[in-house]
Parts: structure tokens; C-alpha cells; sequence
């Protein structure tokens, strides 16, 4: 960018100018060259090609910042091999491998025919592209089984999205054993390290980050849902010196709920490769002739500024692209929540009486809990019978929502549709909807089993009760729970060969249903919920508009699991209640505006016992919940910059959010514990105009004496802003506005 020394006016159009022709002249665009059979897709900053090679099978060629149009990137080559124990599909760098002809990698595709054979070695076919969509067909050297690679790019981030479609053109039935999405070749070498999340219940978003040695790492679920132990998200960085702002980042999400895995290997040549898809372990798809398996998208992307930035890729992304009101999302409503305050014991003058003080704070949505269907007073009784408990709600829901209208506020509710309670009235009558081994134990978790989805009296039974509950009730929003894993997950309705379809089946029709539900009411919104985090992923988020992160609300733990969630997922998505103190998880006391600061920077809401709060906590929420809304579109749609993690028992922790157009900026800054008399270091901005003039208001804390009520974007990010925190689990927020001035 040239130096600029007119007026700001004059800078700010060249700037638009010189950023329209850039986009202009780059483009999205994939391409094929018909000499050097090599298909490029370059899209925003990324350029990522493969070839057809002289075995005709596809092999990647690069993946990496955006090249030069005219760039040359030869044919591939198959790799020779070094050794007789190091065959050539193996030393081959391969787009989608199967298991055939001597690969000891990790197979993209593996496949079992019935006369034994199990070799598959794919060859190119033929290809079309259009628009921003690439598909590529191969086919087995022999057999007529045929695989449609699909590539489809996203202009704005370049994040490239790979799938898998299997079909089998035999005459016979066939097996399949195990189905990769895509497998992402990097460049070989050796100082790569990886980033990826884990968990627990309550304990969600734990950024982890290893080297990449020689040998394979696997990320996984086998548990049926995604899972809180595992994301399947990763990002690969090259080199010791990346950080939130430098550094080469390759990065991945798989859009899957379901058991999934994702292998990252590197092998004896230093080659570095990461295979995702469907789960392998207890897996077989049997295809009948001309049936066909599509396999999840796996999304990749590459920054070459840094985490920071990939993490702001793929919230770009996910907004514009991934959510089902994508490409512009509304805002997450504030809600409020009634599970901390009442659990199970929902009634309805009670859940009246706490929408009257929930309305009088603010508050757009209220949504009641679990507890207010069947026979439910605890945990041990009435998932499964989805019908209004008359001793606690004796008119029906009706009176309820009327009143949380009347208070101007939308209305939702809780449901776990995909579960029963063996003391139910639907497991009395279908003691066979559930998943099970016939004459096996049925393992309880939370005194629950889990219905078989892929039952396709199941799939329409909650399709219909959920159907009937938003046909006759003035329902916005469903927090759509999900409380255990599978166990003995049998399906003996069919036949022992057909039995493990229901790894695939059982996630597509849960998918189905939420489609379904959502084209017949296209009004409700939907939040993804499993116990806390337990299903977040890019496959459930198309047909959600929001998830719950964890069931932990303690606001300082909170700081950690926001900032893991964050590397992946936007804080759009990212609901964050206000709950009580001392917190019934760790009995830490916090005050109410620090519980406010920490969830002001996700999707704000209320989950605390309004009951008990005092004339003080109602005026100081009032205060609050309007600041947010004043920054709500800054916090969930805007640039997260994660300026200091609280990660590693760090003192600090500070976030800032960014508006698309860079007007304004929200900064959060928590304090836990002050040492030895150490000020709060001093915090530099980022993300700004540089030229923009902005001022400075205390959302919540104060800034040091000196600091300006306005100046400009470089003051902020290169001077920085001291705020003044002292003591223990202190927190401040400030908004930063732009002025003509
Ligand atoms: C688990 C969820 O994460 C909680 O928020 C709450 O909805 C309970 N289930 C209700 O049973």
C-alpha cells in the first residue's frame, strides 16, 4: 500500500480503490491446465492445486498462500519409492487413497467386495467445474466402483470444502469399511506442530498443542455424537515462531455430529497428511448396486498471519456461510434461561414470576428448562412423552407464553428428543426404539437410553411430537438437548450386515429432522446442546442457529473454555449465561459485574435465580444488558482478537472485538488475581483504522487517569490504553466508537 499523506478522506478512498481492484483482479477461481493437468483453486489469500499424475491418479501438488496467476507448478510425478518396503502408493502424496496396491498410510477409502477382494486403486475419470465447484470422478481400476471427489471454495476466505461421494456400480452388494471425507497434504516437513481441543463435561475448549512426530495422531469420537473430549477441528502450524498474528497456519473443520475421526500422520519421507471422515472403529456402509455414500465436507483453510487470523476465517466463514440464516445471521436475542434458577421444578407461576423480572432487565427471549413435560421431577422419569405436565402448567403452555408476550419477549423451550427414560410411557410401548443388542443389557446413562434416529418409525415419531409442539404453541426456540453417549449401539431391526449403517443413518435423519422442522417453521431457532459442548461442529450448525459451549457458567473458568471455543467457532454461536455466585460448580464468588463482562463476550444471556437478587443487581443487569446491545453485532459478528489468553494460569486475560467496517470495537479485560503490586500491563489494540479517530467509554471499570477521551486507531493499538485493575477477579469493558473527528 502506497504512503498516504493527503487528507483521511482522500486515504480511505484510495485505500477502497486499490482494495476493489485487488479483489478484482483476484478473484475465486478453479482452473484446470490441460497441459500440465493440474487443477488449481485460488480464492482470497490461498491457492491450492493437485494434478492428474502419470499413473493417473491425483496427487497434490501445493497449498499455500495465493500464487501468481502465471505461477508454474508442474505435472506431479509418482514417487518411486525408496526402499521395497516403501511401495509407491505409499511415498506418493495421494488426494483420496484407497486401500489397494500396497498403501500403508492412513486410506482415504477402504472397501470390501464380495468375493473377497479388498484392492482399490482409484484413477481419474473425468472432472467438471462450475462456478466455485470442482468435481472430480474416479474409478476403481477394475471394478465399477466409481468416487466423485467434490471441491467447492469459499471466495471470501478461500476455505476449500472436500467431500466424498461412493457409488457402487457393480452388480453385487458391497462393503464399505471406512470413509475419509478428504485427506490434506501439507508441505514436507518437519518442524510442524498441531493445535486441537479437548474436554470433558464441564470442562470443554482446552487448547492442546504438540509437535507433529514421525508416527500418526488420531482425534476422534467414537461415542455416536461429536463429543466434549475431542473436536473435530485441528490447525497445523510450521515453525516455533507462530503466534496469534504470524506465522503459516493450516487449518481444518469436519461437519459431522456423528462418531468421527481425524488422522494426522507424518510418515517416513517427512510427509505430512491429515485424513478425516467417518469414524472407522465399528463402521460398515453395505452399498447395494447402484447405491450411492456421501461423506461429511471437510473444510480446510491456510493463514499466513497467524491463529488469530485463522480463527478469523473460520468465524467469517461460519457466519456467511455454514449457519442456516447465513449469509446474515441475526444476532443471538438475550435470553433468558430458567435451568440454574428452578432445574426440574418448573411450574408456572414460578416461571412467570422470573419472566416479569427477566422482561424488566432487558431480556428478548425466555426460555423454559427442562421439567415441564410428562412425568418429569427429576432425571429418572419422562423423556419420551412429550406432553405438557398438567399438574404443573394445568392450562397448558399457552398461559405461559401469553404472558412472555404480553412481557414483549419470544418464547422457547427445552427438549431432548432423541432420548427416554425407560420409565416412560414411550419406552413402555417401544421398548424396541431404542438402540440395543437384542438379549444385551441396555447401559443407562442419567437414567436414559437413546432412541434409535435411524429407525424410520423413530425418525418420524420425533419429527411429529416436535412438529405438533411448534404447530399448536407460539414457540421462537428450541434448546435442543442431547444428555449421554451410545452404548451397545444395535440395531436389530436389520439385518447383523446392515446393523453398523447406523453410524451414517442415525446422524443423516437427525439432520432430516432439524431440515424438515426448520423449512415447515422457518420462524424457530434452534440451539445445539449436548450436556454443554458435547455437540459442536460444523455439520450441526447448519441447521442451528446457536450452541451451549458447557454447562460450566462459573465466569473465570468461562474465560478458558470461550477462548478454546473460539479457535474454531465463532462468537456468534457462543451463548454465555449470567448465573449465580458463589457457583455451584467450583463455590467461587465473583461479582455480578465481572459474571457480566465474561459472558459479554459471546452471546449474552441471564441464567441466574432472579429471585434472589436485589434492587442493585436488577439496575446494575439494566446497565449492562444495554451496553451489550449496543455492542451485540461488534461481539458476534464482528473480528475477535485475542489479545492476552488466559490460558496456562495466566493472570490476565483480554479480548477485543471489531466491527466488519471497523467503527467500533469493544475490549474486555479480566484481572485474576493482582501480584506483588504489578498494574494491569498495558493493552495494545488491534484491528483498528489506523486513521480513524475513536473515542473511548467505559462500559464497566475505568481507564488510567491520562488515557484521551479520543485518538486515533494507531494511538490505540501503537500507545495502547492502561486500565486500572487491582484485586481479585476484576474485570472492565470499554467501547471504542469512530468519530468524523
Ligand atoms: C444439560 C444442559 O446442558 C443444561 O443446560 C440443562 O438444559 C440440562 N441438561 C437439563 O436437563
Amino acid at each position: 500500500m502506497p504512503k498516504c499523506n493527503r487528507s483521511h478522506l482522500f486515504c480511505a478512498l484510495l485505500t477502497l480503490i486499490l482494495v476493489a481492484s485487488a479483489t478484482a483482479q483476484n478473484p475465486a477461481a478453479i482452473s484446470f491446465n490441460t497441459q500440465t493437468k493440474v487443477f488449481r483453486i485460488d480464492a482470497a489469500n490461498q491457492t491450492y492445486a493437485f494434478g492428474i499424475n502419470d499413473k493417473n491418479a491425483l496427487q497434490p501438488v501445493y497449498w499455500g498462500q495465493r500464487l501468481g496467476a502465471t505461477d508454474p507448478l508442474a505435472a506431479p510425478h509418482t514417487n518411486d519409492g525408496v526402499a521395497s518396503f516403501d511401495s509407491s502408493p505409499t511415498t506418493t502424496p495421494n488426494e483420496y487413497a484407497a486401500w489397494g496396491g500396497g498403501l500403508f498410510v492412513e486410506p482415504a477409502l477402504k472397501v470390501s467386495f464380495p468375493d473377497g477382494n479388498r484392492d482399490l486403486v482409484l484413477k481419474y475419470v473425468s472432472h467438471s467445474i462450475r462456478d466455485n465447484e470442482l468435481t472430480i470422478t474416479m474409478k476403481d481400476i477394475e471394478r465399477d466402483l466409481a468416487v466423485d471427489l467434490r471441491y467447492s471454495v469459499d471466495p471470501a476466505t478461500g476455505i476449500v470444502g472436500r467431500s466424498a461421494v461412493i457409488v457402487n456400480h457393480t452388480k453385487s452388494v458391497l462393503t464399505i469399511d471406512q470413509a475419509a471425507a478428504a485427506t490434506w497434504n501439507l508441505p514436507r516437513g518437519t518442524d510442524y506442530s498441531l493445535r486441537y481441543l479437548t474436554g470433558r463435561w464441564a470442562g470443554e475448549w482446552n487448547l492442546q498443542k504438540q509437535a507433529i512426530l514421525p508416527g500418526s495422531i488420531v482425534l476422534e469420537s467414537r461415542r455416536g455424537s461429536t463429543g466434549h473430549q475431542n473436536n473435530p477441528w485441528f490447525a497445523i502450524e510450521r515453525g516455533d515462531h507462530g503466534d496469534e498474528d504470524s506465522g503459516e497456519v493450516w487449518f481444518g473443520a469436519l461437519a459431522w455430529s456423528g462418531s468421527w475421526r481425524i488422522t494426522i500422520e507424518r510418515d517416513q519421507l517427512q510427509q505430512i497428511r491429515v485424513t478425516g471422515g467417518y469414524n472407522s472403529f465399528d463402521f460398515a456402509y453395505r452399498l447395494q448396486p447402484e447405491q450411492k455414500l456421501e461423506t461429511p465436507v471437510f473444510y480446510g483453510g491456510y493463514s499466513h498471519h497467524g491463529i488469530g487470523e485463522a480463527s478469523r476465517m473460520l468465524h467469517r466463514f461460519e457466519l456467511a456461510s455454514i449457519l442456516p440464516q447465513a449469509p446474515k445471521p441475526k444476532a443471538r436475542p438475550l435470553i433468558y434461561n430458567s435451568w440454574e434458577a428452578t432445574e426440574f421444578a418448573v411450574t408456572e407461576p414460578g416461571q412467570e414470576a422470573l419472566a416479569e423480572k427477566a422482561a424488566s432487565i432487558g431480556v428478548e427471549r425466555f426460555v423454559m428448562d427442562d421439567g415441564w413435560f410428562g412425568q418429569r421431577k427429576d432425571d429418572h422419569a419422562g423423556l419420551g412423552d412429550w406432553y405438557v405436565n398438567k399438574e404443573k402448567f394445568p392450562n397448558g403452555l399457552k398461559p405461559l407464553i401469553d404472558k412472555v408476550h404480553a412481557l414483549g419477549m419470544d418464547f422457547g423451550l427445552w427438549v431432548e428428543p432423541e432420548m427416554v427414560n425407560p420409565d416412560s410411557d414411550l419406552y413402555r410401548k417401544h421398548p424396541d426404539w431404542v438402540l440395543n443388542f437384542t438379549g444385551r443389557p441396555r447401559s443407562e446413562a442419567r437414567n436414559q437410553l437413546v432412541l434409535n434416529l435411524a429407525r424410520k418409525d423413530v425418525r418420524d415419531y420425533v419429527f411429529s411430537f416436535l412438529d405438533d409442539i411448534l404447530s399448536h404453541n407460539q414457540v421462537a426456540f428450541l434448546k435442543w438437548d442431547y444428555n449421554r453417549n451410545w452404548s451397545e449401539p444395535g440395531w436389530p431391526a436389520v439385518s447383523p450386515e446392515e446393523q453398523k449403517a447406523v453410524y451414517v443413518t442415525y446422524t443423516k435423519n437427525l439432520y432430516g429432522i432439524l431440515q424438515e422442522l426448520r423449512a415447515k417453521h422457518p420462524g424457530v431457532e434452534i440451539e445445539s446442546c449436548s450436556g454443554g459442548g458435547g455437540r459442536v461442529d460444523l455439520g450441526i450448525l447448519r441447521y442451528t442457529d446457536e450452541v451451549w459451549p458447557s454447562d460450566n457458567t462459573d465466569p473465570f473458568d468461562r474465560l478458558r473454555i470461550q477462548d478454546g471455543f473460539t479457535y474454531a467457532y465463532t462468537p456468534g454461536v457462543m451463548m454465555a449465561w449470567v448465573t449465580d455466585s458463589p457457583h455451584w460448580l467450583n463455590n467461587r464468588s465473583t461479582s455480578l459485574s465481572y459474571r457480566f463482562l465474561s459472558s459479554m463476550q459471546g452471546s449474552l444471556g441471564i441464567g441466574a435465580n432472579l429471585n434472589k437478587w436485589v434492587a442493585e443487581d436488577f439496575s446494575t443487569s439494566k446497565t449492562l444488558i444495554a451496553a451489550y446491545k449496543d455492542i451485540r453485532e461488534t461481539v458476534q459478528h464482528g473480528s475477535l482478537y485475542r489479545l492476552v489468553s488466559p490460558r496456562e494460569n495466566s493472570e490476565v486475560s483480554v479480548t477485543e472485538s471489531v466491527s466488519i467496517d471497523r467503527h467500533q470495537a469493544a475490549l474486555f479485560a479480566f484481572l485474576h488475581s493482582s501480584q506483588m503490586g504489578y498494574p494491569f500491563p498495558r493493552v495494545f489494540m488491534k484491528g483498528l483504522d489506523p486513521q480513524q479517530i475513536y473515542r473511548i467509554t467505559p462500559i464497566s471499570g475505568v481507564a488510567a487517569k491520562d488515557t484521551p477521551a479520543t485518538a486515533s486507531g494507531t494511538y490505540w493499538m501503537s500507545h495502547g490504553i492502561d486500565v486500572e485493575l487491582r484485586g481479585d477477579l476484576q474485570a472492565a469493558a470499554f467501547k471504542f466508537e469512530a468519530s468524523a473527528n
